[in-house]
């Protein structure tokens, strides 16, 4: 599977905004697949299509310093497969350097017309140079000038700050030809997922909670209440 369209043929780095409409409310537990990335991927479509989702590959990432200082902010899933899953940033930001201190994170997802969030945690590396590069210049001109201009988590004395260095950057990269380069801090990471939870919310407040892991060294799952998934995942179900 490509990363950046999923098996559903979606093409996940190109979304940026997802469409408005009519409300429906999914109440089934039933498992799509016992792969979590194949559930991930059947529940990704339905949030996608779904027009009342706003942006259904908006994920809540948090972070934590060396010392278990937490910290959590929205970014943009821009592409999944086992290998992880995909977000670009500013690697000297704040989550940058706390990923680069403490490379694990943690994703949730939350699809409201739908009752339902997804959460993911694992280590997390950097795509290469050239993954982050090629993802810089599939996205518009304009961000790509926004990311250049834009020290991200740095204080700055106002506005105009921004607005200045956008406007001698748009004048040096007026010729559309001319390739805007990718800056030296900015690419992306993926979390390698350890751990993936399906939560479908219920009206009666008895909330479905399907948690996938990797199996412990030497554990056999004792087919009652943990479970041999595919791909050698075991699944679990939690109490909400
Ligand atoms: C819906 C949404 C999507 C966002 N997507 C991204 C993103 O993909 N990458 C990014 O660096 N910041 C994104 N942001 C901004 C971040 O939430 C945050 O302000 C910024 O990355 C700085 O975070 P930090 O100081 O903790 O590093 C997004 C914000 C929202 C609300």
């Amino acid at each position: 599977m490509a990363n950046t369209v999923d098996a559903n043929g979606i093409n996940v780095a190109a979304m940026r905004k997802a469409y408005k409409g009519d409300e429906e409310v999914y109440t089934e537990d039933q498992l799509a697949s016992r792969d979590p990335i194949v559930q991930f991927a059947a529940w990704f479509e339905e949030a996608a299509k779904n027009p009342n989702v706003g942006e259904a590959n908006a994920m809540c990432l948090a972070t934590s310093t060396p010392e278990g200082r937490p910290s959590a902010r929205m970014v943009l899933l821009k592409g999944y497969s086992k290998e992880g899953f995909r977000f670009f940033t500013n690697f000297e930001s704040r989550k940058g350097k706390e990923v680069a201190a403490n490379p694990f994170a943690a994703l949730c997802f939350y699809w409201e017309p739908l009752n339902r969030s997804v959460r993911i945690e694992g280590p997390v590396e950097r795509l290469t140079d050239q993954q982050s590069s090629e993802y810089f210049h599939s996205r518009p001109r304009g961000s790509q000038i926004g990311a250049a201009v834009s020290h991200q988590s740095t204080v700055i004395e106002g506005r105009d700050v921004l607005n200045q260095r956008e406007k001698e950057l748009k004048e040096q990269y007026a010729d559309e030809t001319v390739e805007i380069p990718k800056p030296d801090y900015w690419g992306g990471f993926r979390v390698v997922p350890e751990v993936i939870e399906f939560w479908q919310g219920q009206t009666t407040r008895l909330h479905d909670r399907i948690v996938f892991r990797l199996p412990r060294a030497g554990e056999t799952p004792d087919e009652k209440a943990t479970h041999t998934g595919e791909n050698g995942w075991v699944y679990e179900r939690l109490s909400p």
